[in-house]
């Protein structure tokens, strides 16, 4: 990797009490966006996949520049367990005491050597100038002394060498993922010998799909340039590219979705159903993704209601559906809703939850993530779910749907509603017979390494009386 053109940058407004105005040098542009979102994460939980393209266009860096960016970026967020543990051996105190933007200062510079091995003078050098122009001159002496002894222990393996961590602490470090999580794949899958390949793809950049709703599929690979899915009927996939750039993506005829979701929604579409299949419910719909192919695909004479809790998400589903007919786009908490029991044929609740399953496209989440955060959110799930089931007329279809693969917010949640008496399980790999290895019992789940796309957990249950 050689060392970027150098140019100036401005970071992002500082949040309150971490304002700096001394002016700043011309600094490496790539890695002074790198590190402002990297600072952002920590100081304000921005979302580094909407801050990042939002600099890069507002800061004009070239191709190379926005590439560098990215790479360092995503690279630092995602790999933070083994920086840190790292430089914990480094620091003469624990990590937390140091000034949070110092801290983020020495990611930035440990991976840059442990990961993309930058020569060891142009990823120190770099880091002291941002150090010094970022928070003063006083630490930029500890960043310059702690990555030198950074970049002579080498690179990642070799430091994972000297941690000297074994099972699954040296998976979760080689693979970048916090232990819990790997313990969750792990139980998710029942496959050790799949494991670390599941991981692993979990650290790649994914591919780009597009879901063809009102445009036939072989126009928009025409259009786009890309492929078609190997497993939704409406899916491309790009090999590159802006996809805001298509004609039929601007016009709403196409859109971003991943493969695995346009799967959920047509899991709802194709269960079989005996009786009236005029009304159909998105219960939480937001941003309208699903909402948009079920409302492309669904038959004729079928009214599609599609509701979610938070306004502002309501209001993206009215986007997403914009010039459809037959739809209602509702503010409604599930939980406390507005239609009458047994007012639809198909109920689709796509819960909220972890998000452990689209883990690579957004690199700070597993960290910021907590196996705390799975019980309150699947208690919310279940109640969500016995909602749904009361919401669809007996006979009528639920699909549940998670992007997670946890096993506490997916089979734990289909099972304890599949326990009552008046719910069946319905099969879902054999909805999908060009889907191979989905089966999860009679559930389905999808992989990055197998299908390529979210890890989405599918199941389906219906309503018997
Ligand atoms: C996983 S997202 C749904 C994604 C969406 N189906 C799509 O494909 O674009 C979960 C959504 O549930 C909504 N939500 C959370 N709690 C809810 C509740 N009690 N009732 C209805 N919606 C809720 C959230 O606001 C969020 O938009």
């Amino acid at each position: 990797m050689t060392r970027p053109p150098r140019r100036g940058g401005r970071g992002p407004g500082r949040p309150a009490g971490r304002q700096d105005l001394r002016p700043r040098p011309q600094l490496d542009g790539a890695r002074l966006t790198a590190y402002d979102v990297l600072d952002a994460v920590s100081a304000r939980e921005a979302y580094a996949n909407l801050l990042l393209p939002q600099l890069l266009r507002e800061r004009k860096l070239d191709t190379r520049d926005a590439a560098f960016a990215t790479q360092l970026a995503y690279g630092a967020l995602r790999a933070r367990g083994t920086l840190d543990a790292v430089l914990a051996t480094l620091v003469d105190r624990p990590l937390g005491e140091l000034d949070p933007r110092v801290l983020d200062l020495l990611r930035l510079g440990a991976y840059q050597v442990l990961d993309l091995r930058v020569p060891a003078h142009a990823a120190v050098d770099t880091t002291v100038d941002l150090t010094r122009a970022i928070v003063g001159p006083g630490p930029a002496g500890l960043v310059n002394a702690v990555l030198r002894k950074v970049a002579t222990g080498g690179d990642r393996a070799a430091w994972l060498e000297r941690l000297d961590a074994s099972g699954d602490e040296r998976l979760a470090l080689a693979t970048d993922h916090p232990r819990w999580v790997v313990e969750a794949w792990r139980e998710a899958l029942g496959d050790e010998s799949e494991l670390e390949a599941a991981l692993l793809a979990d650290d790649a950049a994914p591919e780009v799909h597009l879901v063809a709703r009102r445009v036939p599929r072989e126009q928009l690979v025409e259009e786009s340039g890309g492929e078609p899915g190997p497993w939704s009927p409406y899916a491309v996939r790009l090999g590159g590219g802006d996809p805001g750039r298509l004609a039929a993506v601007r016009s709403g005829a196409a859109a971003v979705q991943d493969e695995g979701s346009q799967l959920a929604a047509l899991l709802l579409a194709r269960a079989p159903l005996e009786g009236p299949d005029a009304a159909w419910l998105d219960m939480c719909a937001g941003p309208g993704g699903k909402s948009g192919l079920l409302a492309a695909v669904r038959p004729a004479g079928v009214r599609l209601t599609a509701a979610d809790r938070a306004p502002h998400r309501a209001e993206l589903v009215r986007q997403a559906l914009r010039g459809e007919d037959d739809v209602e786009v509702l503010v409604a908490d599930g939980r406390e809703p507005p239609w009458a029991p047994g007012s639809f044929d198909r109920v689709l609740v796509d819960a909220p939850c972890t998000g452990l399953g689209a883990l690579r496209r957004r690199p700070e989440v597993r960290w910021r993530r907590t196996a705390d955060d799975v019980a309150p959110l699947a208690e919310l799930q279940r109640d969500l779910l016995a909602h749904a089931l009361t919401a669809v007329r007996p006979g009528g279809v639920v699909a549940y749907v998670t992007c997670s693969p946890h096993t506490a917010e997916t089979v734990a949640v289909a099972d304890a509603a599949a326990a009552r008496d008046d719910v069946e399980v319905l099969p879902v790999a054999p909805l999908f017979p060009e889907v191979p290895g989905m089966a999860r019992g009679d559930y389905g789940q999808l992989w990055p390494h197998r299908h390529g796309t979210d890890a989405m957990f599918l199941s389906l249950l219906r309503r018997t009386r």
